[in-house]
């Protein structure tokens, strides 16, 4: 695993930016990971940058969000797939009709995931996926005790990360929905590259955990270990207890 500590989040943003412009500049059709949350908001302000300064073209890249809540319609603007739309999709100039979300409202969800690997599958697989880390070590919405083998599947959110996501919804924890669909751990590790980004000291414990901690399904960000091209990209309060 390559760990990179860099002075602050903005820093941070630009290196993963880079890193992700190199993987399109050589191949135009990538197909890009993408993840929701916080921390990855300033690489893809980064990433924005470059494609206004014609350094990059995603107009041909692919995306596949990480995960989804179930029961938000698309249309809900808490839903990722909303955000990915709003954060990721317009700003950078990405095809709607190449960029993915998992289907949280589908009839039959079960199917839907299959299906959603299917697709990834069909794409090519993922080259580079951007990754953020929950306070708990969770990457997507693969909570402690999921399966390193595990693939895109329906889980239930821990009440921590219900908590932490309640901003997002007027504070109202009752709004944030108990389930969701979320790429496996196993998924996730198919990706020719990772990039995890973290910033800020509410991250360091799962951080130093990720890194440095066993591989354990209670840290699932340690998956990350068995990966042959993960990159870790921190700022120095994300790597200050490593
Ligand atoms: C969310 C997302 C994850 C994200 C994590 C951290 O629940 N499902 O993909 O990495 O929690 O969020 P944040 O970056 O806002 O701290």
């Amino acid at each position: 695993m390559e760990i990179v500590i860099l002075p602050d989040a903005a820093a941070v943003g630009a290196a993963a930016a880079a890193r992700i412009a190199a993987v399109v500049r050589a191949k135009p059709e990538a197909v890009l990971g993408l993840s929701t949350g916080s921390s990855p908001l300033g690489t893809y302000e980064a990433l924005g940058e470059l494609v206004r300064r014609g350094e990059v073209d995603l107009s041909r890249a692919a995306g596949f969000a990480l995960d989804e809540y179930v029961g938000l319609p698309p249309e809900s603007p808490q839903s990722y797939a909303a955000t990915i739309d709003t954060t990721v999709t317009r700003p950078l100039g990405m095809d709607p009709a190449r960029v993915r979300t998992p289907p949280g409202s589908a009839a039959d969800l079960e199917a839907a995931c299959e299906e959603y690997e299917q697709a990834i599958r069909g794409a090519g697989g993922v080259d580079v996926q951007l990754l953020g880390i929950g306070a708990n070590g969770h990457i997507g919405f693969n909570e402690p005790t999921s399966s390193f083998a595990s693939r895109t599947r329906i889980k239930t959110l821990a009440p921590r990360t219900r908590e932490d996501n309640a901003r997002f919804f007027d504070g109202d924890l009752d709004a944030v929905p108990l389930h969701c669909i979320t790429q496996g751990l196993g998924t996730i590790l198919d990706a020719r590259r990772l990039l995890l980004v973290a910033q800020g000291e509410a991250k360091a414990d799962a951080v130093a955990r990720t890194v440095e901690g066993p591989l354990s399904a209670m840290v699932p960000g340690s998956a990350l270990q068995l990966h042959p091209h993960a990159t870790v990209l921190l700022d120095e309060a994300a790597a200050s207890r490593l």
